[in-house]
C-alpha cells in the first residue's frame, strides 16, 4: 500500500505486543507480534524487565515493517496492559527496579492493612476500586520503599512513575513526555475519577509523592511526537524507515480500548474479551454507576475532557480452565479439540465445573481453592469435563453481565466478543443461550489495536468523529464479498430452558462455596 496515510498502533499486552498498521479505513492491512519474558522471583510475584517490553515493541514494529514498507503513518496509538508499574530515573532513563505486573500479589498484605483502617468506602467512592494488590498504588510505594535511596529521590522529582502507556511514550519521545491518559490513571488507585486528577488524599494514604505522577490527558490527546535516535532502524534492523517526527495521539488501558475498538461508545453497550480471564466492560456513560454487586468503576475511553464511565466485571479463570484440561490434566491435546468434543455431546447434562482456582470473581468475589463440582470418575472423562469447563466461561460471564444490570438497571441488546475463545463456535452459541441476547463477533477481532487506532486517528484528524467510523464499517461490512462480516450467535434455547440451566449453575457455584 505505497504511500497511502495509515495510523500504527502498539498493543503492548502481558504476555507480548502487537503492532498494527489501519488504513484510512480503519482496516488492518499488516501485523507484527513479538512475545517476552515473563519473571516469578517468588511465589505470587509477577515482573517484567521495562527494556524488554521496549525492544519486544520494537520488534513488533519491525515484523510489520517486514510485510509493509513503503508507509505514511500519520499517527501512532497506543493500548497497554493495564496496572503493570514501573519507576525510572527521569535523567538517565533507567528503571530503578523490574516493572511490576498487575497480576504480582506482593502487595496483598498492604493491601490487607489498609483494609483495616476502614477506607474502602472512601477509597470506592473516589476511584471506584476496592483496595486491591491488582491496582499500581500500593506497587509503587512498594518498589520506593524497597530499593535504596528511592523515595528520598521520588520526593526530589528525580524519578518518573509510569503504567506502560506512560513508559512507551517515554521511550518514543526520547524522555521529552511524562504522560498518561485518563483511563490508565483509574487503575492506580490514585486517581480521582469525580474531579479526573490525582486525589492528595490518596497520595498520603498510599505514601506516593505526587512529583513521581505524570500529567494525565483525555485517551484523545496530542500526547508527543516520536523522536528517537535518528536513523534507529537503520542501524538496528537495516531498513531505511523512521518514527520520527510522527505524532502520538491515542493511548487507553487496553480493556478500555477493546471496548471502543468494538465501537461500544453508547451507554448500554458491552464487550466481552475472552483470554486467560475474561474482562467484561459495559459503557454507562457520563454516569458514575455506584456497584453494589463487586465490580469495578472505571474510566472508557474519553475523546476529550469529558469523562466516559464503564463497569468492569473479570473472570479469573476462563482461557486458563482449558489450559488445565489440557496441561493440568492432559485430557485434551489442544484446546481447539473442545469445540469438536462439545460438536459431538448434545448436552453435558448434570455435570458443572467450577473453576475456582484462584477464587471467584464478582458478584461471589471469594477467594477458594481449586474444586471440581459433581465431576465424578465418569465425568472426567475428556468428553465429559471438556464441554462443562467451556460453559464455566459462559456462566461466569453471564453471572458479570447480570451484576452489570442490576447495578445499572440497564438491558442489553447483545454482547459483542473478542479475544482468543471468542473463536470457539460452541462457546459463543452456549454464550448467547445463556444470556438470551445476541453475541456479535466480528471479523477482526483485534479490538484492543483498533480502539487505540481509533483514538489516534481521531486526533489526527483522519477520522471527524465516532459516528465516521461506524459509518466506514457498516460500509466494509455490507460490500460484496467483504471480510469484515460480524457472526451473530441467536440464542437458540427457551427462557424456561436458559432459567434452569442458570439455577443449576447458581447450586454448583453454592456446593463449592459452603
Ligand atoms: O488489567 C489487566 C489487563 O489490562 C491485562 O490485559 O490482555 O494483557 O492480559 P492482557
Amino acid at each position: 500500500m505505497p504511500n497511502t496515510a495509515c495510523i500504527l498502533s502498539i498493543d503492548q499486552g502481558t504476555t507480548g505486543t502487537t503492532a498494527l498498521l489501519a488504513d484510512v479505513q480503519g482496516n488492518i492491512i499488516a501485523q507484527g507480534y513479538q512475545e517476552f519474558t515473563q519473571y516469578y522471583p517468588h511465589p505470587g510475584w509477577v515482573e517484567h524487565d521495562p527494556e524488554e517490553i521496549w525492544n519486544a515493541t520494537l520488534q513488533a514494529i519491525d515484523v510489520l515493517f517486514a510485510k509493509e514498507n513503503a508507509l505514511n503513518i500519520v499517527a501512532i496509538g497506543i493500548a497497554n496492559q493495564r496496572e503493570t508499574t514501573l519507576v525510572w530515573d527521569r535523567k538517565t532513563g533507567k528503571p530503578i527496579y523490574p516493572a511490576i505486573v498487575w497480576q504480582c500479589r506482593r502487595t496483598a498484605d498492604k493491601c490487607a492493612l489498609l483494609e483495616k483502617q476502614g477506607i474502602a468506602e472512601e477509597i470506592k467512592a473516589k476511584t471506584g476500586l476496592v483496595i486491591d494488590a491488582y491496582f499500581s498504588g500500593t506497587k509503587v510505594a512498594w518498589i520506593l520503599d524497597h530499593v535504596s535511596g528511592a523515595r528520598e529521590r521520588a520526593e526530589r522529582g528525580e524519578l518518573a512513575f509510569g503504567t506502560v502507556d506512560t513508559w512507551l511514550l517515554w521511550k518514543l519521545t526520547d524522555g521529552a513526555v511524562h504522560k498518561t491518559d485518563y483511563t490508565n490513571a483509574s487503575r492506580t488507585l490514585l486517581f480521582n475519577i469525580n474531579t479526573l486528577s490525582w486525589d492528595e488524599t490518596l497520595l498520603e494514604i498510599l505514601n506516593v509523592p505526587k512529583a513521581i505522577l505524570p500529567e494525565v490527558c483525555p485517551s484523545a490527546s496530542n500526547f508527543g511526537t516520536a523522536s528517537f535516535y535518528r536513523n534507529f532502524w537503520l542501524k538496528t534492523f537495516g531498513k531505511n524507515i523512521s518514527l520520527d517526527g510522527i505524532p502520538i495521539t491515542g493511548m487507553a488501558g487496553d480493556q478500555q480500548a477493546a471496548l471502543l475498538g468494538q465501537l461500544c461508545t453508547k451507554p448500554g453497550m458491552a464487550k466481552n474479551t475472552y483470554g486467560t480471564g475474561c474482562f467484561l466492560m459495559l459503557n454507562t456513560g457520563a454516569e458514575k454507576v455506584s456497584t453494589k454487586t463487586g465490580l469495578l468503576t472505571t474510566l472508557a475511553c474519553s475523546l476529550d475532557e469529558n469523562p466516559v464511565y464503564a463497569l468492569e466485571g473479570s473472570v479469573f479463570v476462563a482461557g486458563a480452565a482449558v489450559q488445565w484440561l489440557r496441561d493440568g490434566i492432559a485430557i485434551i491435546k489442544s484446546a481447539s479439540e473442545t469445540e469438536e468434543i462439545a460438536s459431538r455431546i448434545p448436552d453435558s447434562g448434570e455435570v458443572f465445573v467450577v473453576p475456582a482456582f484462584t477464587g471467584l470473581g464478582a458478584p461471589y468475589g471469594i477467594p477458594m481453592p481449586a474444586v471440581l463440582s459433581s465431576l465424578n470418575r465418569e465425568g472426567a472423562r475428556a468428553n465429559r469435563s471438556s464441554v462443562p469447563t467451556l460453559e464455566s466461561i459462559a456462566y461466569q460471564s453471564a453471572d458479570i453481565v447480570s451484576a452489570m444490570l442490576t447495578d445499572t438497571e440497564m438491558t442489553l441488546d447483545g454482547l459483542r466478543v473478542d479475544g482468543g475463545a471468542a473463536a470457539n463456535n460452541f462457546l459463543m452459541q452456549f454464550q448467547a443461550d445463556i444470556l438470551g441476547i445476541n453475541v456479535e463477533r466480528p471479523a477482526q477481532i483485534e479490538s484492543t489495536g483498533l480502539g487505540a487506532t481509533y483514538l489516534a486517528g481521531i486526533t489526527a484528524g483522519v477520522w471527524n468523529d465516532i459516528e465516521e467510523l461506524e459509518a466506514n464499517r457498516t460500509e466494509q461490512a455490507r460490500l460484496e464479498g467483504s471480510a469484515l462480516k460480524t457472526r451473530v450467535f441467536s440464542p437458540q434455547i427457551d427462557a424456561k430452558q436458559r432459567n434452569e440451566k442458570l439455577a443449576q449453575w447458581k447450586k454448583a457455584v453454592q456446593r463449592v462455596m459452603s
